[in-house]
């Protein structure tokens, strides 16, 4: 992937040692271990160190070294990315850069609803600060007790209350950023106006590391919500599911901040796999939501509407069943089957399940497996057209392997579908994962047949290089590439990843 030389590394390395100290550094393979994997064990990268910088200027300081000796990085958060965008290439030619001990707040003003963080801060940590001083920062993902600001906002995380708040692009106020030369652009402004030109921190923002190192950033507040409401209700048909969307988001008078679908085989997965977790409704029904709606104020009115809502939707025959959490604790719970959707497929949790489903895809047990193997697609289409795209995809896939169990889920309020397959029942999983290119051609296909996105929330990294140039138009890629090649010249921020520029730097 790189031409730098054995010797030129070890020089470059040992430089980086003395900038960052002790305490920045590891060559442990032990240490590195947790680095090397992803959420679903699909990729194992190698990297000769892992280098964890404790402020700007010592990642200015390593970048700087790399560029000179033109060394390949790729920038690692909490390591939850579910593209393979934060793990090094098999030929460890790159060094990872982790932000994990950059996770100071380095200010805080409710006045002007803002928190400015640095890169590293966990998101979890970030919304328990906010609501120390009566604000509320809304980014919220199953996620959240792991992953990072930094990979947040690489990432333009989306999560369930892009409804309500937006997605991490909507939240961004300013960033600072360490350019692949080793400069630092200082945009920590906390303004909701500025008009002074382009808007750079929007290149950096779903950048996925590939135009430089987001170290610190200014976010937006919100006023903190005193009235939470959670129902989780069933419906017979998924035509119904964007009716009773827009009849809620009409009902609460755009008090609608989570609305995700969850399908039967969910609630069984989730019920079947995670520790004491019980099927909220007694009968079985083929679709839910998790539907929520909050308020800045205490009148006591969110209730009521909700009761008033669901009956009528009862009424009309559009929802059958359903429940509303009498406590803080009972929506917890109905919160832990929408969550717990990822883990249930297969998916770990954690470094240390990563890398124990990646000692099953080596074939030694399938015991923890889970659901075997799942084929992901995180995919959007008009809020209108989700229906109708849920139908023709199930469809297609049962055409093309009998017995695959569609798993389509997520942030429909958003459009947002993550048609997720699991294997069929007994097949063998490494088979099953054979064809997963074959699969996300037959779903992307019918995705852009309505002119949707193949990538709505998780992003690019190395699982869609290819897909991306298959799906978007020429002139994109064309910018996109003019845009990588002006900043990263040298193609050192996470090469290969997201876009590539050229063969000689391609891994
Ligand atoms: P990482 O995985 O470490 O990195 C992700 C990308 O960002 C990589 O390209 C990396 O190089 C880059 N990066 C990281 N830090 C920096 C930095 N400081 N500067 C520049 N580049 C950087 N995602 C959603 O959008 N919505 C969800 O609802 C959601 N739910 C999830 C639930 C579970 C259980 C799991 C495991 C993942 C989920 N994800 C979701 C995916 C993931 O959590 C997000 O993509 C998250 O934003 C990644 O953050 P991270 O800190 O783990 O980043
Ligand atoms: C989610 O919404 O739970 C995530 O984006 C994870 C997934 O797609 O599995
Ligand atoms: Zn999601």
């Amino acid at each position: 992937m790189t031409a730098i030389s054995v010797a030129e590394r070890g020089s470059v390395l040992e430089k980086i040692k003395a900038v960052v100290g002790p305490k920045g550094w590891t060559t442990d393979p032990h240490d590195i271990e947790p680095h090397l994997t992803e959420p679903r064990g699909l990729y194992r990268g190698a990297t000769p160190i892992v280098v964890s910088p404790a402020s700007t200027e010592e990642v200015a300081a390593v970048v700087r070294l790399c560029a000179a000796a033109r060394q390949p990085i790729v920038p690692q958060g909490g390591n939850t990315g579910l593209v393979g965008a934060q793990v090094p290439w098999e030929d460890g030619g790159s060094i990872v850069l982790s932000l994990a001990r950059m996770n100071r707040i380095r200010a805080i003003d409710p006045l002007n609803y803002t928190i400015t963080v640095e890169a590293g801060i966990i998101l979890a940590d970030v919304q328990k600060a906010a609501e120390v001083v009566d604000r509320l920062f809304p980014l919220s993902l199953g996620a959240e007790g792991s992953c990072r600001i930094g990979g947040n906002l690489s990432t333009n995380a989306g999560g369930v209350a892009v409804l309500r708040y937006g997605n991490a692009r909507d939240l961004a106020l300013g960033l600072e950023v360490v350019l692949p030369d080793g400069q630092v652009w200082n945009g920590l402004r906390g303004l909701r106006k500025d008009n002074t030109g382009y808007d750079l921190k929007q290149l950096f923002i779903g950048g996925e590391g590939t135009l430089g190192i987001i170290t610190a950033a200014v976010l937006k507040l919100f006023p903190r919500p005193r009235e939470v409401e959670t129902a989780f209700i069933a419906l017979a048909k998924v035509e119904d599911v964007m009716e009773v969307f827009a009849r809620a988001r009409a009902a609460s008078g755009d008090q609608l901040t989570a609305f995700e679908l969850i399908p039967r085989i969910g609630v069984e997965m989730t019920t079947r796999h995670l520790h004491a977790l019980t099927d909220p409704i007694a009968e079985k029904h083929p679709w839910y939501v998790l539907l929520e709606v909050s308020s800045s104020q205490t009148s006591g009115g969110l209730r009521t509407m909700l009761e008033n809502f669901l009956a009528a939707q009862m009424e009309a025959g559009l929802v059958v069943d359903g429940v509303i959490a009498a406590s803080a604790a009972q929506a917890a719970e109905l919160w832990r089957i929408r969550d717990g959707m990822t883990e249930a497929q297969g998916y770990a949790a954690s470094a240390a399940q990563a890398a124990e489903l990646w000692r099953i895809r080596d074939g030694m047990t399938e015991a923890q497996g889970y659901e075997g193997g799942s084929i992901k697609h995180d995919v959007a289409v008009p809020v209108s057209r989700v229906a109708d795209f849920i139908i023709e995809a199930c469809e297609a896939v049962a055409r093309a392997i009998p017995g695959i169990r569609p798993v389509p889920f997520g942030h429909v309020g958003d459009g947002n579908i993550h048609f997720n397959l699991s294997q069929p029942v007994g097949a063998d999983r490494a088979t099953y994962l054979a064809r997963w290119e074959e699969m996300n051609r037959i779903v992307h296909d019918i995705v852009a047949a309505r002119n949707g996105s193949i990538s709505a929330e998780h992003g690019i990294g190395r699982m869609k290089v290819e897909e991306l140039t298959h799906y978007k138009a020429k002139v994109e890629l064309d910018l996109m590439r003019k845009i990588k090649t002006a900043l990263d010249p040298n193609d050192i921020m996470n090469p290969g990843k997201v876009i590539t520029i050229g063969p000689a730097t391609s891994p």
